[in-house]
């Protein structure tokens, strides 16, 4: 810095750096700054002597004077440093401590936005007397397609772009079922083979695809699963289960529609779509629904008597419905996130804003 300094300028700097190398408290070092950043300082000084200048010298004289100053500004801030480092460091070897000293402020950690919106859909659906249920991430064939009615060749697996586990002595690792899952939905299997209904689940967590990796696609993402099983339950349910949580997180009335959708593992099947909330004017479109006044929000539909005559539920006696809510979709849409890369990238610049 002072090679491309001015020899004056050079040498206000030498004698700011004198001062600052025998300051010994923070009042030193404030009046040095006062010296030179205040009114009537020596930046300002020189700042005033500018119109002063044959006009060729002034654009120079300008950047000089500013680069003055973020020297002298970054040798005080060393400086401070410095004073706390040895206050704390006189602290340790018992020679007295100065409390004046600026402290050093720990790095201080804050919670993953998909862990945010995990607890606060947990709170929700706790509310509304779901059990919060967990199932492993390596799971077995049997959980992640066979009793969902997805058996081997089925078609819908061509969606799944599963990552099988190596199994050595295996002619294909697909052969012994080891699997990292695709989807939260395995877990309503297990909840099926460990609760008697009626009940409520939803089952949070992290689901592996060997996706291509674009602004969109992730091979590691979340989702909530939920499964409701019981006497009597319809698609009225499904509905109004789906407006009271979207009730709770907007808090205020949002219109929900359904589409038809196919999953081997519900009949009939559904994409919710919910009123964009993001809209100024409701419906009139925005970047985040793409102009349409919808976003999707859920697949979802009434669990296929099939998939409760799997895990040993009377299909006659009790109907169900399940829905598979996008996590990494719903904190992208809570919090703008137009990237997904972003959740899992681990940048602690991205994850300390939250
Ligand atoms: N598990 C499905 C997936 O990840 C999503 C899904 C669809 C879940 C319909 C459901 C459902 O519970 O009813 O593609």
């Amino acid at each position: 810095m002072e090679s491309t300094l001015s020899p004056e300028l050079a040498e206000h700097l030498t004698s700011a750096k004198a001062r600052i190398e025998v300051a010994t408290s923070l009042d030193d070092l404030r009046a040095i700054e006062r010296d030179f950043t205040d009114k009537g300082g020596v930046i300002a000084g020189l700042l005033a002597a500018i119109p002063t200048l044959p006009p060729a010298e002034r654009r120079d004289a300008g950047q000089g004077a500013n680069k003055l100053k973020g020297a002298v500004l970054e040798l005080l801030e060393a400086a401070r440093g410095g004073l706390a480092q040895a206050g704390i460091d006189a602290a340790r070897e018992g020679r007295g401590f100065d409390p004046t000293l600026p402290g050093t402020e720990a790095p201080r950690g804050s919670l993953h936005p998909v862990t945010l919106v995990t607890r606060e859909l947990e709170d929700i659906f706790s509310s509304m007397g779901y059990q919060i249920l967990d199932g492993p991430e390596v799971e077995l064939d049997t959980y992640n397609f066979e009793r969902l009615n997805i058996p081997a060749d089925h078609p819908a697996r061509d969606m799944h772009d599963t990552f099988w586990c190596e199994v050595s002595g295996a002619e294909r690792d697909s052969d012994v079922g080891i699997l990292l899952r695709t989807h939260t939905s395995c877990v309503q299997v297990r909840a099926m083979e460990k609760l008697q209904p009626p009940f409520r689940v939803v089952a949070p967590g992290r689901v592996f695809r060997q996706e291509t990796l674009d602004a969109s696609h992730e091979h590691t993402f979340h989702q909530m699963e939920g499964l409701v099983v019981g006497e009597g339950l319809t698609v009225g349910h499904l509905i109004g289960t789906m407006k009271t949580f979207l009730r709770e997180v907007f808090r205020r009335e949002i219109e929900v529609r359904l589409r038809p959708g196919y999953f081997p593992f519900v009949e009939p099947g559904f994409e919710l779509d919910a009123r964009c909330p993001f809209c100024e004017t409701e419906g009139a479109g925005c970047s985040v629904c793409k102009q349409s006044g919808w976003v999707e929000l859920c697949p979802c539909g009434m669990v296929h008597p099939r998939v409760l005559t799997l895990s040993g539920i009377d299909p006659e006696k009790y109907t169900g419905f399940a829905f598979g809510l996008g996590l990494s979709r719903l904190v992208m849409l809570r919090y703008q996130i137009d990237d997904i890369r972003h959740l899992m990238g681990g940048d602690a610049r991205f994850l300390s804003q939250f």
